[in-house]
């Protein structure tokens, strides 16, 4: 029998790891888990406290301790390709909501503080420990499934990466420039690879994928041929959360 294996997909914004990730764990049956959105959607809440919050550790960790976030799986029958999990935040549906410039903004600067990874950290290994999943942010190879069966470090060029988001914006209407997008996603990439607590890094044993030149469906034909051959291997490998 095969092994049903856990997949950590990390990487820049804008490096596709979650139209990718999404097609991976599809192709392949596995439940997929986008982290990145349980700290869109913790921000959201910071945001709508008139962003107050924003500006204490102390309240932001607090925040998180007493937030309900749930990832639930979109079926693939949806044609939205910009959806990739239901986020519920205290029961709310905040899938749309959480997917502007802002909330991205405020995701990186809430991300930095210990206590909310700490809290967010646990949940995404609970929502994980099945096995058979693909989870995607920046810190899964390293520290939410450090022990996972595959890890996946994806790249492409700054310039590439922001004209992806930018396009995205366009085609759902919003008018932004792409030297904005651009500038953006410049700083969250600072501010997530400088970051103190688990910064944005390429685990030793992640496979480098630079897709700057390649489209979703070969990225993730590529990673799907690697997980086959890691799920006939004997089971040398420990998958999954610390124990
Ligand atoms: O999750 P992440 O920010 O890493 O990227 P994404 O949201 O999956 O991808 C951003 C945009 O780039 C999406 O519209 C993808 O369809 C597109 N993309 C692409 O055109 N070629 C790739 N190789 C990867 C993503
Ligand atoms: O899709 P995109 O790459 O633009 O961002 P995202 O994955 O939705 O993540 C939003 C922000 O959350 C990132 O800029 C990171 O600061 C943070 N994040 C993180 O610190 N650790 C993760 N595992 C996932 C996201």
């Amino acid at each position: 029998m095969t092994k049903r294996l856990t997949i950590a997909i990390d990487g820049p914004a804008g490096s596709g790891k979650s139209s990718v990730a999404r097609l991976v764990a599809e192709r392949l049956g596995y439940l997929y888990l986008d982290s990145g959105a349980m700290y869109r959607a913790l921000a959201l809440k910071a945001l709508r406290n008139n962003g107050g919050a924003l500006d204490s550790e102390a309240r932001l960790e607090e925040l998180a301790r007493a937030t309900d976030i749930e990832l639930r799986p979109v079926p693939s029958s949806l044609q939205d390709p910009t959806i990739h999990n239901r986020v519920l935040l205290d029961g709310e549906d905040v899938t749309h909501s959480i997917r502007t410039n802002e909330v991205a903004q405020a995701a990186s600067r809430v991300a930095t503080i210990a206590g909310v990874r700490e809290v967010l950290v646990a949940a995404q290994q609970r929502a994980g420990s099945t096995g058979g999943v693909v989870m995607e942010g920046r810190d899964i190879g390293s520290v939410v499934f450090p022990r996972a069966e595959l890890k996946i470090f994806l790249e492409a060029t700054p310039e590439v990466r922001a004209e992806r988001r930018w396009k995205e914006h366009s085609e759902k209407g919003e008018k932004v420039g792409l030297a904005e997008v651009m500038e953006e996603v410049r700083e969250r990439d600072k501010r997530d690879t400088e970051r103190i607590v688990s910064p944005l890094l390429r685990a030793p044993e992640a496979v480098l994928v630079d897709n700057t030149a390649m489209n979703v469906e070969e990225t993730a034909r590529l990673i799907i041929m690697l997980a086959r051959e890691r799920e006939k291997e004997p089971r040398n490998r420990q998958g999954g959360a610390p124990s």
